[in-house]
């Protein structure tokens, strides 16, 4: 299996084993980086970072000179053509057009898709917005790997902004994939968006425990959990335990405390916001003094603001400066695989874990737009050339889900494009909840956003319409 000419825009981008087969070249570069010199000689990477960053962009520039290849960059959107209205897809062409490699961090969410889809040359996501951040996983579950010494039966903590934390998504999803048990601790009103937790519930086939309750016990000073993912390949009692059961998960100890800051820059500053800096959840020495943390790995992908005490940084679990230190190894690695430079042997270790499940898509000129407003697909200077398009995740209720940003939405009314045989009284749309609706093929569907739109469209009520 090759990596070759691939894009890492998502962590399903990459299998458990292509991992593991990184990781083992990640390992061996770290022992002989000097050597590496000359990999990539003559390559050039363009790292284009229209978001702050410090540790993700200069590590992927130093790997790319450590591998003798050469950088191109521009770090702020309003010193290229973008400022201008340019489109992302117009700037992806011409970059791809001047670099055998492209990184992109951008604040839309899908921004990386766009660039993959029209650079003709392998693009890295270094962070789309609030979507994901596949790279910080490898770099996170390296980690993980290296103090550990394997992947399997992990019990991960996620603390923080589980909300806007990308990181946290890209690692949830490779975590899920591991079979790994994992508890969430978010921050008051920042847990996981809807559509992630869906995803794992359908697509990694997890069972999720909802346990809300635990918030009002006198655990809630120690650790804050709200729920607990199990997925199928690592089944245990806890399944059908009731929600108490969680404080007994969380007694065994954790493999890692996750730990992420207020993603401030990516909700409106309000006087609740002031509050919930307040009330935002501190790993401290005294939090780790608990037993479940003895052997805890304490993580976090930096910066830190508040919520991770510097008192911790002495500590032997504390792991987070090694985390950004192996971006190094690990982005080489990275680069060296997309460009062909180094090949990997792929082995099975990890292949019998769990593997993404597809939909069908939907893709028409219908009008039905994505939800979410920072999503590169509602882009005035993206809708000129960009359709929305969707995945059917689930017919009941008719769910779509945005292939750029994730966000799911449910369908209100449908019709079928196989509907009149010429006959223009025969052109009816029908509520996507009803009988007749779930009788249309995928390939047929046309969904609306409105009633408006669907008459607009010259379709007509069908009895199958409620209101
Ligand atoms: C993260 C990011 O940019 O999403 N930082 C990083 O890349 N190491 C986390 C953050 O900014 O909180």
């Amino acid at each position: 299996m090759k990596l070759t000419n691939r894009n890492l825009v998502t962590i399903d981008d990459v299998s458990n084993d292509e991992m593991e087969a990184l990781f083992c070249l990640a390992d061996d570069m770290a022992n002989s980086l000097d050597s590496q010199y000359g990999l990539c000689q003559g390559k050039i990477m363009a790292s284009l970072f229209f978001e702050p960053s410090t540790r993700t962009r200069l590590s992927f520039e130093a790997a790319m000179l450590r591998l003798g290849g050469r950088v191109i960059s521009a770090v702020d959107v309003g010193a290229t053509s973008l400022a201008k209205g340019e489109s992302i897809a117009d700037m992806a062409r011409v970059v791809g057009s001047y670099a055998d490699v492209i990184v992109i961090r951008h604040p839309w969410e899908g921004a990386a898709r766009v660039v993959a889809d029209y650079a003709g040359v392998p693009v890295i996501n270094a962070g789309d917005g609030g979507h994901e951040h596949p790279t910080q996983t490898l770099c996170d579950l390296y980690t993980i790997r290296k103090q550990r010494r394997t992947l399997k039966a992990l019990r991960i903590a996620l603390w923080g902004d589980l909300r806007h934390g990308r990181t946290i998504h890209s690692l949830i999803y490779a975590l899920a994939r591991l079979g790994a048990s994992i508890l969430f601790c978010p921050g008051p009103g920042l847990e996981l968006p809807e559509h992630v937790l869906r995803r794992l519930s359908t697509e990694y086939k997890g069972e999720l425990r909802r346990c809300a309750n635990l918030n009002q016990g006198p655990e809630r000073e120690l650790f804050p959990i709200d729920a607990v993912y199990i997925t199928p390949s690592s089944p245990h009692q806890l399944a059908m335990l009731p929600d108490i059961s969680v404080r007994v998960e969380l007694k065994a100890g954790v493999d890692a405390l996750y730990v992420t800051r207020l993603q401030k820059e990516r909700q409106a500053p309000t006087v609740e916001q002031q509050e919930l800096k307040k009330k935002y959840p501190v790993v401290d020495k005294e939090l780790l003094k608990g037993k479940e943390f003895a052997k805890t790995l304490v993580m976090h992908p930096l910066p830190r603001v508040d919520e991770l005490a510097c008192e911790v940084d002495s500590d032997p679990r504390s792991m987070y400066f090694k985390q950004a230190a192996y971006g190094i190894p690990v982005r080489m690695a990275l680069i060296a695989i997309l460009l062909g430079t180094r090949d990997v042997a792929i082995s099975r270790e990890y292949n019998s874990f769990a593997q993404k499940v597809e939909h069908p898509v939907y893709k028409r000129d219908s009008g039905v737009k994505c939800c979410n407003t920072n999503c590169v697909s509602n882009q005035e200077t993206e809708t000129k050339y960009m359709r929305p398009e969707f995945r059917i995740v689930s017919s009941e209720p008719l769910t779509l889900r945005c292939i750029y940003c994730e966000h799911e939405l449910h369908a209100k009314y449908v019709a079928s494009s196989d509907w009149h045989q010429g006959k223009l009284e025969n052109k009816k749309y029908h509520s996507a909840n009803s009988h007749w609706a779930r009788k249309i093929k995928p390939g047929n569907l046309i969904i609306f956003a409105s009633e408006d739109e669907a008459q607009a469209q010259q379709f007509k009520p069908s009895s199958y319409v409620t209101r």
